[in-house]
């Protein structure tokens, strides 16, 4: 399975902290959030990830990750020369991802569940078209929003309803067959020109092949997209680690884990670049 990273768009809504720097590299706590979504991916054994982003703001990532060798993954970088639409990434991703299975995450998404790992390792060998995750909010006419028939069984989605028939948001993690890359071509665009994801997800839905896995009550689950959702995400991170005292999305530790370095290169990477100094909460 090859994973996608979404990292451009304009960020309209947390200008004008955006008008210079990329969303996705604002700072969660005490990390840059494009490090959640990477480490997401990692957790799900996917070692092959492209990261696309805006032609102004590529530069910045490739800096910040390079070519993903001391983390022990492989990673890509692709310009998005204009917001597109997300379901564009396939396309943008065609030769990437040749005909493997697809991963597709947003680069201001941060999901936290304690068996992460167990779930997305369990959802990839069950992928048979299309794997949503679900996760209920207050406020479902920010999302694509999903109705499940009293089996479970997704029957429609609704982009940012006026009037939602659920708090069922789904979340930017998607699990993809091959085909969705030919599904992605045959869209036609928004109004304003973008690829939907949400209309590739009801083509998997219009055949039976898409299904939606409840993330659960033990998960949380922040779109990092508005100045108050990102304090409150970053909020979360560092309770958890005073708390836990374990690093959220700290890529170093998730490479380490999943076995991608062993004990030296994690030593190594933590002494040229420390990421758990802020697990235990300050003196007062
Ligand atoms: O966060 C989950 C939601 O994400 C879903 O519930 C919705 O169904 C889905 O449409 C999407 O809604 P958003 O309003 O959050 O999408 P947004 O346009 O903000 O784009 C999400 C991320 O993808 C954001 O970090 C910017 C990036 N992006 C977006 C577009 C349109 C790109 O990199 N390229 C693009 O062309």
């Amino acid at each position: 399975m090859r994973g996608i990273i979404l990292a451009g768009g304009t960020g309209t809504r947390l200008r004008p902290v955006t008008n210079v720097v990329s969303k996705q590299l604002l700072p969660v706590y005490d990390k840059p959030m494009i490090h959640y979504p990477l480490s997401v991916l990692m957790t799900a054994g996917i070692r092959d990830i492209l990261l696309i982003s805006t032609p102004h703001h590529l530069d910045a990532y490739t800096t910040l990750l390079g070519d993903g060798t001391d983390l022990g993954i492989h990673l890509h970088y692709r310009a998005q020369d204009h917001p597109r639409g997300l379901a564009h990434a396939l396309i943008l991703g065609r030769d990437f991802i040749g005909d493997d299975q697809i991963a597709l995450i947003l680069g201001d998404n941060i999901f936290h569940t304690p068996h992460l790992a167990d779930l997305l390792q369990h959802e990839r060998r069950r992928l048979n078209g299309c794997t949503l995750f679900g996760y209920p909010v207050p406020d479902p006419h920010r999302y694509g929003i999903a109705t499940l028939d009293a089996r479970g069984h997704l029957t429609r989605i609704d982009e940012k309803p006026a009037h939602p028939t659920s708090n069922l948001a789904v979340t930017g993690l998607y699990l993809y067959d091959n085909e969705a890359v030919a599904m992605a071509h045959d869209l036609t665009p928004s109004p304003r020109g973008e690829l939907e994801i949400t209309d590739l997800n009801r083509a998997f839905t219009a055949t039976g092949r898409a299904r939606l896995v409840p993330l659960g009550p033990d998960a949380t689950w922040f779109d990092t997209g508005t100045h108050d959702s990102l304090l409150h995400a970053a909020a979360f991170v560092r309770d958890h680690q005073h708390r836990h005292g374990h690093p959220l999305g700290d890529i170093q530790h998730t490479a380490h884990r999943m076995g991608y370095i062993d004990d030296t290169q994690l030593a190594e990477l933590t002494r040229t670049t420390p990421t758990d100094r802020h697990l235990t909460a300050p003196h007062p």
